[in-house]
């Protein structure tokens, strides 16, 4: 079996910048020989985090939505790669959603001290973060990258590596910039030769 990379898209445009982005950097991970699954976060119905803290004991949710079938996959995974905008400087709504209800993962963690990670998955899988920005300002990504870094930390999959594109109001079209597709589809090479290499 070729090794498992989630690809989750946080912009609610399938055909946006972030889209292209993410598809360059699928079709570097698949040369590499992986098997990608694209996860459209924005087209998933779910629910926000209730609070209603199942998982302290149990380690899936006690709501019944489209984040049921997802806990497999992130937790059978071998790395991630995360495509989102820049929305109000951080993460937009539904994919920070998507985040919050990794509690699953949290609670289990560190909670129950008992993660629901296999132990070798935990050692090796990596997360390629990819975002786009309207605005040109020094922060522009803090919010994105302190969000992703604590999923990646419940998660146990390393943020790894990351392409940042800003000014994204200035430059419009990404088609317009194949450079930046190609660094996308380096880095999506890059995660997927590092398991490729080993298994
Ligand atoms: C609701 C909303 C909030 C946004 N907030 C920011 C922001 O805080 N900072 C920024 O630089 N760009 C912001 N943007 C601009 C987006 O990051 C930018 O348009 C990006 O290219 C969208 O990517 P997409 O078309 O692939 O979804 C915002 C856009 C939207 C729709």
């Amino acid at each position: 079996m070729k090794p498992q990379i989630l690809a989750l898209l946080g912009s609610p445009l399938p055909e946006g910048n972030t889209a292209k982005l993410l598809k360059q950097a699928i079709a570097g991970a698949e040369k590499a020989g992986c098997e990608v699954t694209l996860i459209d976060v924005p087209s998933l119905e779910f629910s926000s985090c209730r609070e209603m803290y199942y998982c302290k004991e149990q380690s899936s949710c006690i709501m019944e939505d489209d984040m049921i079938p997802i806990y497999p996959l992130l937790k059978n995974m071998d790395s991630l790669i995360i495509a989102t905008p820049v929305m109000t400087m951080g993460v937009p709504g539904h994919l920070k959603s998507f985040m919050d209800r990794c509690q699953v993962f949290y609670c289990a963690k560190y909670e129950r001290k008992a993660p629901l990670i296999p132990a070798e998955k935990r050692k090796t899988r990596k997360t390629l973060l990819l975002s786009i920005s309207g605005m040109n300002l020094p922060n522009n990504f803090d919010g994105i990258k302190i969000s992703t870094q604590a999923f990646c930390d419940i998660l146990d999959c390393r943020l790894a590596d990351e392409l940042l594109i800003k000014d994204m109001d200035n430059k419009v079209d990404l088609d317009r910039f194949p450079d930046l597709l190609k660094e996308a589809y380096d880095k999506g090479f890059a995660l997927g030769s590092a398991l490729t290499k080993h298994s």
